[in-house]
């Protein structure tokens, strides 16, 4: 099981927590502002963008090269950005928090 914290662009924290599927499935299934999954999770849309907070980026690894190729046109796009649909939730996931960057 992880428990993920999830902070919005308007500052509201959301923690949510789940054993599977892809981080994206966790952040809309929670509501979380700003992550509409508008592509199901295919890496074809970055409205699934989160900046991984620094502490943090080992847990999740780095972007795969589609995803980076993506991520490169999206707005707000730096060295900490995930399209967080490309992120399976593990247990090594727990504790990770999340910064939207939509
Ligand atoms: S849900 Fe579309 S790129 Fe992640």
């Amino acid at each position: 099981m992880a428990k993920i914290t999830f902070i919005t662009s308007d500052n509201e924290t959301i923690v949510a927590e789940a054993d599977s599927g892809s981080v994206m499935e966790l952040a809309v299934a929670n509501s979380v502002s700003g992550i509409d999954g508008d592509c199901g999770g295919v890496c074809s849309c970055a409205t699934c963008h989160v900046h991984v907070d620094p502490d943090h980026v080992s847990k999740t690894g780095e972007a795969s090269e589609i995803e980076a190729d993506m991520l490169e046109l999206a707005d707000n796009y730096n060295e900490r950005s995930r399209l967080c649909c490309q992120i399976e939730v593990s247990d090594k996931l727990d504790g990770v928090v999340l910064h939207v960057a939509n």
